[in-house]
């Protein structure tokens, strides 16, 4: 369907448009559609693939890349970073862009930035480090010299799921000026990848007529002038139309973007550009001025012009809007239209230009108006252009500006609730207000932006006086009536919020006549830069086994060359796939009407059992044409129930699909626990997690004359390839002779989020006692586990989470009862660490609740029941070799606990609403050798030149299987790692290998590898004796023509001996310290000091990865992610970035201390090594407690009843707020 320009491209008339990418001169045809992104063209159409793709909405940075063009207005070099999934091809005319290839590459030399974030570990699985690579680029084409913190914010637009972010920005962090390892890049560095400014041409223009007609007859404009955009508007105002500057707003409402069938690109049109004074001496800003080029300018005349000072909190505000991509590429403009079209948008720029006062000028080309934003909103625009907005000159005389946003994560989120207020003083009269204040909101409703009776309530009031602030807060909470809102907090939570940012504005205001204290309440949390330590020693046996050293192929991953499976070049005739997605469950099939899409297979044949299930599959030339088709189909059905959304639901429905018989561990439970005097009682439900992961679900299959090749990434290929054979069996043949052609499928994170497994949600009940002696003496754990619509692994999951329940405790009577109960949901899965995640929060809250009811300190009572040596554990294993205590008193000495706690006391005392927390735990990963199948190493070694290939039966992840059973090959054969080159997994190369799971694969891919380095070695020795001094190269040499075969394949069956469930356990402790806001719930994870025990690291450069990567995702699991479903018809509400958030750079530890246990060999591990991957899960844990110390701390110095804070994680900010249980009584004025 698509021409194309180079090779075998069709060449198109000069006249067409064109852009360049790596410099090369593509020609873009008029037949794509409208709504084909840059991302589609790069990837689909020119086969650049360095450029990844997953969320399809400006969400994650991983399709980022640099656009360097000339200013429609200034004429300047514009250089920035653009989402390529959500520009539209047809608005990249006359652009120079370049990809993650066209900076460098094994061939041309890597680009510092690539090396740099490869050599830092700064690249696991690798699919987001492309992203990574060109958002610093493009940022440093910009701004060559930044400082650390910038830098940092360089990142606030992408994802990564692997490492937890600390080694990516130490890596990048070299880039800043300011870093003491300060490496910044010279320009020849920077210009590498396009031509020079001075060679830019003006983007090409079209007038009048459309530059391209897509599939459904849309048209694309490309209009060069105002008179021309309002001759087009003239013309088309009747009809569906849309004007497009960054479409960004496709990655908030997507199916706006879909609806219009007349595009007109308003990026050309220099009249709409500019930034000037007005006669009154206000600032004129016109409407595509982005909102970076904004937070430039307000930074500059906050600072500079009288009138303005406000501007540099707006600007401040602003920084918080979106993400560095967006905000360089979206106008404010197309900001306040979203809120025109959907008034429940919580739009930042409105709240900000509202409170500042600002109007708008709009035109329909014969007549102009000038609006304030609220008659914007009221007007129709079909027809109109913003052109500009004017703020006016503000008295700075006793001025206060401030604004809010609480969001569920620090950056890249929109808020739950956001607010401007801007009031005037006069501090010689009490502060009284002058005037009539201007507080705006954002995400009350659709109807409540103004404060109106509030306003008029404050005006010439004083803020000192007592009634003042109090009837304020009770004006606002009785006219702020918030509104449902499915993926929002509750309506309760918005009143209270909207209050205590009021109150955080008048405090501010009269700061001067408040103690520090009080004042504390107008803070917010400031952000400091990140900074990491790594604290470990390299243990050999021999070398490099033990050495760190980043995995073999980060540098192809951060160059984009790693090949992923959806980066495979298309065969000839290979067919795109994409499901049809049921919309509701529980449902009966009734039809599925594909008018515009041919039907091809039907998979959910009568029943639909989950929303998101896949019901057809839609072939198709592209992905773009199956993912478009797929939308068109239009399933027929009929609800046959109320869905059941969630576990707590299904438990009070009793939807049991499968109940283990309850265990009594240990001592007889009621015998144990009657009769203590310190008995909890309690429940929590945990939530679900995604799995997030950067590469979604993509799978391609070929008939080959041997049968079927399946490319998918996959954790058991063994068990895909079995599946397969058995699901397709007589239909696979069918499939063959049907099609004939090879068939990919790439899934975005929508679709994968509707349909993906999870972990499953559960409703834990639990009563436990403890002895006078602070040790815990029973605790008895009544579970329930959501299944999903049928069981998937769940005995397996189960089995994981009763074992790990115990966590690091010892408790001498048990009684664990389980059930799996069904919802109408996709099955529940495996994520990392899927019984210890859970299970770990569950008893530290428990330990807690324990501590709280004996009224002792919870750090030494769990000090008490830490695991010791000869105790049985919940297994029914004596407990050896966990180094619980000695971990715990190291690192209570290198975190400085007492001395912290000190602090933190003395922090507190001072900051009425600031309030610190630390809490300290540990946790314990039972790591299970019992396999029924071998892990698999095979090694080739050529002769010709000394280099060996290394294939192993695992899935690599990111958590560096390859590099490690690397090393290990390297150390037996005593060669340069450097030789080794990583074959991709292929079952017909090892077949029926274990599943890789449970964190240990990488150490028996090591002993395999072990085996299979040994038997060559074996085989050399001889040649080797007779050839003392021959090189390798001639030591194979020899060997190959002595008849030495130079191949072997090692293997490693394991067992967990004479132990239960478990060969050994991985521990760790972990303490965490965090700061709240009280008023608004935020809070800011300060420090966090890890220590695992690793036994002998076979790698501590990549285990750090691992641990920092695994607690950055239990922070997510635990304070953050959140996933949501209709009740009615079981839809996933959560299926995007815009409402399922993960961490991102500026959420984790500020400070994050890693320490990796020295001398504590293994005596149960392979080569003495424990597993990593998932056990540091459960230390972030922590987190959740120290945010509770910090709570407590307020509760007790505001007199709240003392009692146990009890909650349902995720502890989001709504959780924090509502524990920390600020009310009217909380926000008064009281003055020194
Ligand atoms: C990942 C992500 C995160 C975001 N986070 C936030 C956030 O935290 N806070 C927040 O407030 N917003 C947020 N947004 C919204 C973002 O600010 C807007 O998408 C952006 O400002 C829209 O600008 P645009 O140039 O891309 O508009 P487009 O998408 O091109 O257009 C949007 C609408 O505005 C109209 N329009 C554009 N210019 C004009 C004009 N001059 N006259 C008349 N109509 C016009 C268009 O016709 C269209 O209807 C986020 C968006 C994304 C994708
Ligand atoms: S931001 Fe483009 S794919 Fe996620
Ligand atoms: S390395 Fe970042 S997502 Fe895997």
């Amino acid at each position: 369907m698509y021409r194309q320009t180079t090779g075998s491209m069709e060449i198109q008339a000069p006249s067409d448009p064109y852009l360049f990418v790596n410099d090369v001169r593509y020609e873009i045809p008029r037949d794509c559609s409208p709504e084909m992104t840059l991302n589609d063209f790069l990837r689909e159409v020119l086969e650049i693939k360095g450029t990844k793709v997953m969320c399809k909405e400006a969400g994650c940075g991983c399709c980022i890349v640099c656009a360097v063009y000339k200013h429609p207005s200034s004429g300047e070099a514009v250089s920035k970073p653009v989402n390529s999934c959500i520009t539209p091809l047809y608005s990249t005319v006359g652009w120079h862009v370049i990809t993650v290839e066209g900076i460098g590459s094994a061939k041309a030399g890597y680009h510092p930035i690539q090396s740099r974030l490869a050599d830092g570990y700064g690249s696991q699985c690798g699919y987001c480090s492309p992203g990574f690579v060109m958002s610093a680029y493009s940022q440093l084409r910009d701004n060559p010299r930044p400082t650390e913190l910038e830098v940092e914010h360089f990142f606030d637009g992408n994802i990564c799921r692997c490492t937890g972010y600390r080694p990516i920005l130490d890596a990048m962090k070299t880039l800043a000026c300011d870093s003491e390892r300060s490496q910044c890049l010279d320009m020849e560095d920077l210009s590498r990848g396009c031509c020079s400014a001075s060679a830019l041409e003006k983007i090409p223009t079209s007038g009048l007529a459309p530059i391209a007609r897509g599939w459904r007859g849309q048209r694309f404009y490309n209009p060069g002038s105002l008179a021309d955009l309002f001759a087009l508007l003239g013309r088309l105002r009747s009809q569906p139309h849309r004007l497009v500057f960054g479409n960004t707003s496709a990655g908030v409402f997507k199916e706006d973007a879909a609806s219009a069938e007349h595009l007109l690109n308003i990026r050309n049109v220099p009249e709409l550009y500019g930034i000037r004074d007005s006669e009154d001496g206000g600032l004129i800003i016109g409407s595509s001025v982005s909102l970076h080029e904004l937070i430039v300018a307000f930074n500059d005349a906050g600072r500079r012009r009288p009138g303005f000072g406000h501007l540099g909190s707006v600007a401040e505000h602003l920084q918080r809007v979106a993400n560095q991509a967006v905000r360089r590429n979206a106008c404010w403009a197309g900001n306040l239209m979203m809120k025109h079209a959907h008034p429940e948008f919580p739009s930042d720029v409105y709240v900000l230009l509202e409170a500042s006062r600002a109007t708008v000028r709009i035109s329909d080309g014969v007549s102009e108006q000038q609006l304030v934003l609220a008659d914007l909103l009221r007007q129709d625009m079909r027809g109109r252009v913003i052109l500009s907005a004017t703020l006016p000159k503000i008295n700075d005389d006793g001025h206060h500006f401030r604004s809010f946003k609480v969001t569920p994560r620090r950056l890249n989120a929109h808020a739950y609730l956001n607010a401007a207020f801007s009031l005037s003083v006069d501090k010689k009269d009490g502060y009284r207000v002058t005037e009539r204040p201007s507080l705006v909101f954002g995400g009350v409703s659709g109807k409540f932006n103004h404060a109106v009776k509030t306003e008029n309530y404050l005006q010439n009031r004083s803020l000192l006086d007592e009634e003042t602030v109090s009837g304020a807060m009770q004006t606002l909470e009785a006219e702020a009536n918030p509104a449902e809102e499915a993926c929002g907090t509750s309506p309760e939570h918005r009143r209270g919020l909207a209050a205590n940012l009021l109150y955080k504005c008048l405090l501010s205001a009269c700061a001067d006549a408040l103690p520090r204290s009080e004042a504390s309440g107008a803070d917010t949390l400031e952000r400091r830069a990140q900074s990491g330590q790594q604290d470990y020693e390299e243990e050999l046996q021999p070398a490099p086994i033990g050495r760190a050293m980043p995995k073999l192929e980060a540098r192809a991953q951060a160059a984009g060359e790693a090949k992923y499976v959806n980066d495979a070049p298309a065969a000839r005739s290979e067919l795109f796939a994409a499901f049809v997605q049921a919309p509701e469950a529980p449902a009966a099939l009734r039809d599925i009407k594909a008018d515009e899409a041919e039907k091809e297979e039907l998979l959910a044949s009568s029943e639909i059992r989950y929303s998101g299930q896949p019901v057809a599959i839609v072939l198709a030339s592209s992905q773009w044409a199956a993912d478009q088709a797929a939308r068109l189909v239009v399933v027929d059905y009929e609800q046959t129930g109320d869905p059941i959304t969630s576990v707590a639901e299904a438990v009070a429905k009793n939807s049991v699909i499968m109940q283990a018989p309850d265990d009594n561990v240990g001592e007889d439970f009621d015998q144990a626990y009657d009769g203590q005097a310190c008995q909890v009682e309690g429940q929590l439900v945990i939530n679900e997690q995604a799995h997030f992961s950067i590469e979604t679900l993509t799978a391609s299959v070929a008939p080959t004359e041997e049968g079927l090749v399946v490319t998918a990434p996959h954790q058991w290929v063994d068990a895909l390839a079995m599946t397969l054979s058995r699901i397709l069996g007589r239909p696979a043949n069918q499939i063959r002779v049907v099609l004939g052609r090879p068939v990919r499928m790439y899934m975005s994170l929508g679709p994968t989020l509707a349909l993906a497994m999870k972990r499953p949600g559960m409703l834990l009940r639990y009563r436990a006692a403890a002895g006078p002696d602070e040790k815990l003496r029973a605790a008895s754990w009544d579970i329930s586990s959501e299944a999903g619509y049928t069981l998937n692994m769940q005995a397996m999951l189960a089995d994981e989470l009763k074992h790990s329940i115990d966590s690091a405790f010892f408790c001498p009577s048990y009684r664990l009862s389980l059930k799996q109960m069904r919802t109408d949901k996709p099955e529940s899965t495996f994520v990392r660490g899927p019984g210890p995640a859970p299970a770990c929060l569950a008893n530290l809250l428990l330990m807690d609740h324990l501590a709280f009811q004996l009224g002792v300190d919870p750090i030494e009572f769990k000090y008490r029941n830490l695991y010791s040596d000869g105790q049985i554990d919940i297994v029914g294993n004596t407990r050896r070799g966990d180094n619980f205590q000695r971990m715990w008193r190291e690192l209570h000495q290198a975190a400085e606990v007492e001395k912290r706690l000190a602090e933190i006391a003395e922090f507190n005392k001072n900051n009425r609403f600031r309030k610190r927390g630390l809490d300290m735990s540990a946790s314990s990963y039972n790591i299970f050798y019992d396999r029924g199948r071998p892990s698999q190493v095979y090694l080739a070694l050529q002769a010709s030149d000394g280099s060996v290939t290394l294939s192993h039966g695992g899935a690599e992840m990111g958590q560096g299987i390859g590099v490690k059973a690397a090393q290990a090959a390297a150390a037996i054969l005593e060669i340069d790692i450097n030789l080794v080159k990583i074959k991709a997994t292929d079952s017909h190369v090892l077949p029926n290998n274990e599943v890789t799971g449970g964190s240990s694969t990488s150490e028996w891919n090591c002993q395999a590898a072990v085996e299979a380095a040994t038997q060559i070695k074996e085989r050399l020795r001889p040649i080797r004796e007779a050839n003392p001094d021959a090189s390798w190269k001639d030591l194979l040499n020899k060997a190959s023509q002595a008849g030495v075969s130079l191949a072997a394949m090692g293997s490693y069956y394991c067992k967990n001996g004479d132990r239960k469930g478990s060969r050994y356990s991985s521990t760790g402790v972990g303490v965490t310290e965090a700061e709240v806001d009280i008023l608004t719930g935020e809070f800011e994870i300060r420090r966090a000091d890890l220590m695992m025990d690793v036994g002998k690291s076979l790698n501590p450069g990549v285990d750090i990865g691992q641990i920092e990567g695994a607690f950055v995702m239990g922070l997510g699991y635990y304070t953050m992610e959140r996933t949501l479903y209709d009740s009615d018809s079981a839809k996933n509400l959560t299926d995007g970035t815009w409402n399922y958030k993960v961490p991102q750079a500026a959420d984790i530890p500020r400070d994050l201390r890693v320490h990796v246990l020295r001398n504590s060999p293994n005596e149960a591990g392979v080569l003495s090594t424990k597993a990593i991957g998932e056990p540091p899960i459960s230390l972030a844990a922590t987190c959740v407690t120290a945010v509770k110390r910090a709570i407590e701390a307020f509760r007790e110095q505001t007199g709240k009843p003392k009692q146990f804070l009890a909650f349902d994680p995720p502890l989001t900010p709504e959780k924090v707020l509502q524990l920390s249980g600020v009310s009217a009584a909380d926000r008064v004025i009281r003055q020194k």
